[in-house]
């Protein structure tokens, strides 16, 4: 079973679940499928990935209750656009439709796109939603300390989390220090490095020999050992049922040292002050 972590707003999230990025829309079925039967409750996605019709007849087809999901969908707030309450809720409703559901368990504005500043018109129009009840937790991702201080000084409204790009090589202790602080919950896109170098890291193959695992559930060990929700993704049946089965050892602090000493600042994805989504 996998453990849930309590939000600032009293609800709670699975601190493991399934993300689909880069999964097309008809792989999305399979994969979702998969990672449902084999036991995850939280599934990750956005409507950029293109693939929120085939996550949600995953979801209807599982006939795993809809209280015992936990649905993340993402806002593109780019194209060009300058946001409004209006603009904000079309965009919530036609992913809704394409998922098939009729509430959220959370949303997630995709990228400050800080350039523009209209995140906190989206922000007051995502409060609006959760308080009419159509999303229970509302969060932002790609956030920076200075956006998140801006929402949290404009509107009161402190974000329940914030999704960012975080592994071993990028940990990102700052922006994680500022969370703490602010009682925003972490939750880690990439969190495999993408699957990349990173898993062949020789410090990490040590680590893994000793607690006979792969790099890959030592690198999510390490993430659930720091407090962060991860959403590793992966369409190989395989590797989804060895991501989710990582609550059965534990690293100890030498380990956790030796993972420490492995943050170089690689980051893999847009820098968010820059990246303005096209
Ligand atoms: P695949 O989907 O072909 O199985 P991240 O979540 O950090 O973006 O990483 C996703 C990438 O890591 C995908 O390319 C995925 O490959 C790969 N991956 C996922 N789980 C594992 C695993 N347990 N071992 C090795 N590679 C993995």
């Amino acid at each position: 079973p996998v453990p849930n972590v309590t939000l600032n707003d009293g609800n709670t999230i699975p601190q493991l679940g399934f993300g689909v990025w880069q999964v097309p829309d008809d792989e999305s079925y399979t994969a979702v499928t998969s990672a449902l039967s084999i036991g995850y409750r939280s599934i990750d996605t956005a409507a950029i990935y293109g693939n929120e019709v085939g996550t949600g007849r995953a979801i209807a087809d599982s006939g795993v209750a809809r209280d015992e999901l936990f649905i993340t969908t993402k806002l593109w707030n780019g194209a060009g656009e300058t946001w409004t309450a209006d603009s904000v809720r079309r965009e919530f409703d036609a992913s809704l439709e394409r998922l098939g559901l009729d509430y959220l368990d959370l949303y997630l504005i995709h990228w400050p796109r800080a350039v523009r500043e209209d995140y906190i018109a989206i922000w007051r129009a995502f409060a609006e939603l959760k308080a009419e009840g159509r999303v229970r937790s509302i969060g932002v991702s790609n956030f920076q300390t200075a956006q998140l201080s801006r929402i949290i000084d404009e509107t009161s409204v402190v974000p329940a989390i914030n999704q960012i790009e975080v592994h071993p090589d990028f940990a990102q202790p700052e922006l994680r220090a500022f969370h703490a602080d602010h009682g925003i919950v972490t939750e880690a896109w990439s969190p495999l490095g993408q699957g990349g170098a990173l898993l062949d890291d020789p410090a990490l193959a040590r680590i893994a020999e000793k607690h006979q695992r792969s790099t890959a559930q030592v690198v999510l060990r390490w993430h659930l050992q720091i407090g962060n929700v991860v959403i590793p993704k992966s369409v190989t049946p395989y590797r989804i049922r060895q991501n989710i089965e990582v609550f059965d050892f534990e690293l100890d602090a030498d380990d956790l040292a030796a993972i420490a000493g492995l943050d170089v600042g690689n980051r893999l994805g847009p820098d968010p002050d820059e990246f303005d989504m096209g």
